[in-house]
């Protein structure tokens, strides 16, 4: 059978995503849309919401495809150490996306999972969707919990199967859960594993072949979805070449990516996250691990091609002050790289944004050897 045949009847050929390239689950965008227009869940839960990329593509499709799903997405808004810590901005953005568009079938629990647990009978949840925090501990404490909410037959969803870094811990995890039932991983991004609780049922349209024995149709199921995350990938590079990103949701809030590192190579795996909405004065307080060294510190702005405005620039532990930057004596100590413009100011340290990747780089400081935390503080804007 030709894969034309296999993917003509996908709902996701027709799909425009309302968000996207806001999180790492751009990869997976349309085959959540096909997962909820097939299997059409009675109710449909996810635990880590954050900004809505994957919870609003199940949501939209359940609105599109008239599936009269109930959808509950969980989550505390606050960040954890992986996806990093973030302001209100994200939950107000979250929650008015919801109200505006999904709110008939779509509910919002601010809490932690687990406080979220009693809400929901067991055997009730028709596909599930986990993305929180991403150790093996944290995966595996919320699945204890959850597994037995999760219908015979259901679909449950692990994102970030394929990440070995940073303590990830899902891959072993989808390792036991790969013996224990029907299952198929897409390896885009981070990854995402599909796995059936047992026993084994027929599933609806494309899932059935889907999770079918290694054939050529969920080959060929796996380059359609290959493709539409290529396509989507190209689609927000070319937001940021003609600089509609400025348009797109993700330019509603900054990210702010903090590289440690004591040999001056600045790496993924030795970095942490913190994000800001862009309603005024922020004061950002980012916490780094205590044995992070700042030989030197680099600060990478994510801004959708912004105007930022740093009034301050302060480093601690503990009581001490390590390094600090408020006025242009302090500013001057600080080299500027990649894709960002220093503007003239008499008082600020003020950075126009013209690409992917603007860095700051602070002084090497010598930290104090005490095991206090490390914290690193900034007053800023972004315009
Ligand atoms: C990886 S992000 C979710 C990404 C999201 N699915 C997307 O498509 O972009 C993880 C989220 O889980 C939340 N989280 C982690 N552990 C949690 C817990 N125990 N209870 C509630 N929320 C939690 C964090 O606040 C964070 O927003």
């Amino acid at each position: 059978m030709g894969t034309e045949i296999i993917h003509a009847d996908l709902p996701s050929r027709r799909f425009e995503p309302r968000i996207y390239g806001v999180g790492a689950w751009v990869g997976h965008l349309h085959f959540a849309y096909d997962l909820v227009a097939a299997l059409r869940p009675r109710l449909l839960v996810e635990l880590g919401v954050d900004r809505g990329e994957s919870y609003f593509a199940f949501c939209q499709s359940a609105l599109e495809n008239k599936t009269g799903a109930r959808c509950f997405g969980i989550d505390t808004w606050r960040g954890d150490q992986h996806a990093g810590g973030y302001d209100e901005t994200t939950f107000e953005q979250v929650s008015a996306h919801n109200r505006e568009n999904y709110e008939g079938f779509s509910t919002l629990i601010r809490s932690s999972f687990d406080e979220a647990l009693g809400s929901f009978l067991p055997e009730t949840i028709d596909v599930f969707h986990l993305d929180g925090l991403h150790t093996e501990a944290a995966v595996r404490h919320d699945l204890e919990a959850w597994l037995s909410k999760i219908r015979p037959g259901g679909l449950l969803l692990l994102h970030d199967v394929d990440v070995r870094a940073k303590e990830f811990g899902v891959w072993k995890i989808w390792a036991e859960l790969h013996e224990r039932g029907r299952s198929w991983t897409f390896h885009d991004g981070p990854g995402l594993g599909v796995w059936e609780k047992p026993p084994v049922s027929k599933l609806p349209g494309f899932l059935e072949q889907l999770l079918s024995p290694p054939n050529e149709r969920n080959e060929a199921l796996a380059r359609y979805y290959s493709d539409r995350a290529e396509e989507m990938q190209k689609k927000i590079a070319g937001h940021w070449r003609d600089g509609t990103i400025r348009q797109t949701p993700f330019a509603q809030q900054t990210i702010i990516q903090v590289f440690h590192t004591r040999d001056g190579s600045h790496r993924e795996e030795d970095s942490v996250y913190a994000r800001v909405g862009h309603e005024g004065w922020k004061d950002v307080r980012i916490e780094l691990p205590n044995d992070a060294f700042a030989a030197p510190l680099r600060i990478d702005f994510v801004s959708a091609l912004t105007t930022i405005e740093i009034a301050s620039i302060r480093l601690t532990k503990e009581d001490t002050i390590c390094f600090t930057a408020e006025d242009d004596t302090g500013f001057e100590m600080i080299r500027i790289a990649g894709d960002v413009e220093l503007l003239p100011d008499p008082k600020l340290l003020r950075l126009r944004v013209t690409g992917l990747d603007p860095q700051l780089y602070l002084p090497a400081v010598n930290l104090p050897a005490s095991e206090g935390t490390f914290i690193l503080h900034l007053r800023l804007r972004v315009l």
